[in-house]
């Protein structure tokens, strides 16, 4: 089948230098900041993939010219009250979770109703999660039953400030709060879990009056009305959750070695490090540097022998968000038995990734013993897969895709792996770097 990839050998030993794509959540950012500046903003190393596409397309229907070029792009900002557009205007979210519920934040006082819709996975994703601190703003909403796309989303004329407490440590949320409060005079006050932060650090990075106090376990935000944002020029730097299946990739290839250049290893998004290193994984940061607010910094990774099993800290939970499917890949292969706690958020991603993780696992011979929040690998050092293994219908979600590849590549075994299509999502070349692993 032409859009199923198949893997029939491990990789052999590698010493590689990459790059990998611009970061995901930075490039829809970017580009809803953007939209929303008075005059031109530019980027260049923008993710050119399906959700940074659809975000283009969004932006754009709402009247806002965008030029993109390879990975260069061009902003014609109109302003805080820019968007043009009729009642009754479809907005596709496609895949997107983060532009879906950002979005909804960005239209909290559109006095035009809008139609939010998206694919078949984020029509089963849940949007009560922004409803309900949206609803508080005194947003309008018409729905069905389950709370989830597509819907109609119509503002009040004069939005109320609110006070929010997002306790499930999502980022999305958090974001999506902070732009309806970008719109409403007075005091919106957020109490936040730690979550990826790249929304209040562009919001510093652009004075806006919005002011963050750091606690131990949570943020404490204060969002008043946004009057006006200059453009921002933006050099987007490369994604953690796409190079992390190299690092993995690395990790479990005996003797192996890799660089990846100029990451974001934001400290809201280095959790596959942190917790990647107390597995004892060789993990080193080179050439440091601050930009914009973001940090950024070359990855050296190298292959390991001994990988310890792992308790790992629920603290770092969101800042590993994305990751723990290759995580527990690499438990599959500790000496001993790994504990993942509190990771019920994982249900709700593109594919429900907690139950996947173990499906994965299950499949390659590894027990595993899961709860509806949490999860126990059993670890074997001599892991060898023999059989063949098929993985399909998980709703097109590209970190199974890519997880499952790193898998056959690293423990064997014959995989037939269905949408290989899915990694346009967020890594479009991800089989493309690959290949100079697999060609060499
Ligand atoms: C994202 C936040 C995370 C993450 C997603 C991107 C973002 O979702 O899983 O891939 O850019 O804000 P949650 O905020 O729902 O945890």
């Amino acid at each position: 089948m032409p859009n199923t990839f198949v893997v029939k050998n491990k990789i052999k030993k590698f010493n590689k230098t990459i790059s990998v794509n611009g970061d995901k959540s930075i490039s829809i950012r970017w580009l809803l900041f953007s939209s929303l500046a008075s005059g031109i903003s530019t980027a260049t190393n923008l993710l050119v993939s399906e959700d940074v596409l659809a975000t283009i397309n969004s932006i754009r229907k709402l009247g806002i010219k965008i030029v993109l070029k390879k990975k260069y792009c061009k902003v014609f900002g109109k302003g805080m009250n820019g968007y043009k557009y009729k009642e009754n205007l479809t907005i596709n979210a496609k895949n997107s979770g983060t532009l879906a519920r950002l979005l909804l934040g960005l239209f909290a006082n559109t006095n035009k109703k809008i139609k939010l819709i998206g694919d078949k996975s984020l029509s089963q994703r849940d949007f009560k999660r922004v409803i309900d601190p949206l609803k508080k703003f005194g947003v309008v909403f018409d729905l069905n039953k389950k709370k989830t796309l597509p819907l109609k989303i119509i503002g009040p004329e004069i939005l109320r400030p609110i006070n929010y407490f997002e306790n499930k440590g999502s980022a999305q949320c958090k974001s999506c709060v902070i732009f309806a409060g970008m719109r409403t005079k007075g005091r919106t006050l957020i109490k936040a879990k730690k979550s990826r932060n790249h929304t209040e650090i562009l919001c510093k990075f652009l004075k806006l009056p919005i002011k963050i106090k750091t606690q131990k376990n949570f943020d404490l935000i204060e969002v008043n009305e946004v009057k006006n944002i200059k453009p921002l020029n933006y050099k987007i730097p490369s994604d953690i959750s796409s190079a992390a299946f190299f690092i993995t990739l690395t990790a479990l290839s005996k003797n192996s070695k890799i660089i990846i250049r100029k990451v974001n290893i934001n400290h809201s998004r280095d959790g596959v490090i942190r917790i990647l290193k107390k597995m004892g994984i060789k993990i080193f940061l080179k050439n440091k540097k601050i930009y914009k607010g973001e940090k950024i910094a070359d990855i050296l990774v190298k292959g390991s022998t001994h990988i310890k099993s792992i308790n790992c800290p629920t603290r770092l939970n969101s800042n590993a968000i994305d990751e723990f499917l290759l995580i527990f890949l690499v438990a599959a292969k500790a000496k001993g038995v790994s504990n993942f706690r509190n990771i019920g958020e994982l249900n709700q991603k593109e594919s429900k990734r907690l139950d996947w993780g173990a499906k994965i696992l299950n499949k390659m011979g590894v027990r595993t013993i899961q709860t509806q929040n949490s999860i126990k690998i059993f670890g074997n050092p001599n892991l060898e897969v023999k059989k063949k293994i098929v993985i399909k219908d998980y709703l097109k979600d590209h970190r199974v895709f890519m997880t499952s590849v790193v898998a056959a590549l690293s423990f064997g075994g014959k995989w037939y792996i269905h949408d290989k299509d899915s990694i346009n999502t967020s890594f479009p070349s991800f089989l493309k770097i690959l290949d100079r692993f697999t060609l060499q």
